[in-house]
């Protein structure tokens, strides 16, 4: 296992100048689940505090949800696609296995002299990004960065296994990142957490190289997510737990300090372990997971979005912003915004 923290005193501190979201038309409720899948809205709302979630169209790839996720963080940071530097797209449910799912994105957006790469870490991915683009915007690689979190998991899902398809959903957020240089908001504390012993408890086992996708083994519905929900419940719990104690201590601060969490969106029961934990009023906690779902590593984006949109996020005010997923991974972010 490993566990990395860092501050922000040794470089350029970095600060968020655009945020951005975007979520697929199509609306499946838990009713509509209950006509495919023997499940309820009852078990569903009660396990988990999922309503809905969206599901992208057939032709709608992860891409087309980031470029879209981007060009509204850049439109509020009031950036030029031609002026980006480096795309980070954080996704487990890629285009195409290769090349990256940033280099369309490129291409939708325009940003034609970004550099351009994935990074995989699940639901940690979009927390991973912002760790990259703090580092290489702060210590001044480049001048700016769009990080993406994005997933189209309806594609990676098997419809017909109940334990898994009730959870996720589709959707995708962005965040614009440029150097903190007037005293104004910046990303205070980042931590980021790994424990590859722990990698069976949820993952997508076929479609790689250890199990390359073959006419053979195709209907054993190996490209589809596999999770030990109970085993993994339990991870995430102590894992954001101590994630989020971490960064709140990094940054100097203690629970009170904090204006809004926006956790991961994964289930209200892991929520509500976390807030008892950080004596935070429910009241400044941001939740969207009864409308979307768990949509890995575009959870936190969005919710960031939808957040910082909704006047939930005045200037000045400090945020913890925590993940964990599939690696395991785990991650968490204060920002004095
Ligand atoms: N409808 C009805 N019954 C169901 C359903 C369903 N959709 N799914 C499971 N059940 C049944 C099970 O079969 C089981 O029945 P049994 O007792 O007869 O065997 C029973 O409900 C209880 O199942 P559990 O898995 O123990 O239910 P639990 O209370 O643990 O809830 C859940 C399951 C929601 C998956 C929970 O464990 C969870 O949220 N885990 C964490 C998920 C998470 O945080 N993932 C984050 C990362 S995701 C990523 O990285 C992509």
């Amino acid at each position: 296992m490993t566990d990395s923290a860092s501050t922000a005193q040794t470089m350029t501190p970095v600060r968020i100048a655009g945020t951005g979201s975007y979520l697929p038309e199509r609306i499946m409720t838990n009713k509509d689940l209950e006509k495919s899948v023997d499940t309820s809205d009852e078990w569903i709302t009660t396990r988990t505090g999922i309503r809905a979630r969206r599901i992208a169209a057939e032709d709608e790839h992860t891409s087309h949800l980031a470029a879209k996720a981007g060009a509204k963080a850049l439109e509020q940071a009031g950036i030029d696609a031609a002026d980006i530097e480096l795309i980070i797209v954080a996704t487990i449910t890629p285009d195409t296995l290769t090349p990256a799912t940033a280099c369309y994105v490129q291409q939708h957006l325009g940003c034609l002299k970004a550099v351009a790469f994935d990074i995989s870490a699940a639901c940690s991915g979009f927390l991973y990004a912002l760790e990259m683009a703090r580092t290489s915007v702060g210590g001044g690689a480049f001048k700016n960065a769009l990080i993406i979190g994005a997933e189209k998991l309806s594609a990676f899902v098997d419809w017909t296994d109940r334990n898994t398809c009730v959870l996720f959903g589709d959707g995708a957020g962005a965040a614009v990142i440029v150097p903190s240089t007037n005293g104004d908001g910046r990303v205070l504390s980042s931590q980021l957490g790994t424990d590859g012993a722990q990698a069976g408890l949820l993952n997508i086992p076929g479609g790689g190289s250890a199990c390359p996708m073959t006419t053979e083994n195709a209907p054993e519905s190996l490209a589809y997510l596999a999770m030990q929900g109970r085993e993994v419940f339990k991870h995430a719990v102590n894992a954001m737990k101590k994630a989020s104690i971490d960064g709140i201590t990094a940054a100097g601060l203690t629970p009170k300090d904090i204006k809004l969490l926006i956790p991961h969106q994964a289930n209200l029961r892991i929520i509500d372990a976390i807030v008892e934990r950080l004596e935070i009023n429910r009241e400044d906690v941001f939740i969207n997971l009864d409308k979307y779902g768990n949509t890995s590593a575009a959870a936190v984006a969005i919710a960031l979005d939808e957040a910082h949109r909704e006047g939930r996020i005045q200037r000045g005010d400090k945020i913890l912003l925590v993940a964990f997923g599939a690696g395991l991974t785990w991650a968490s972010a204060v920002i004095e915004w």
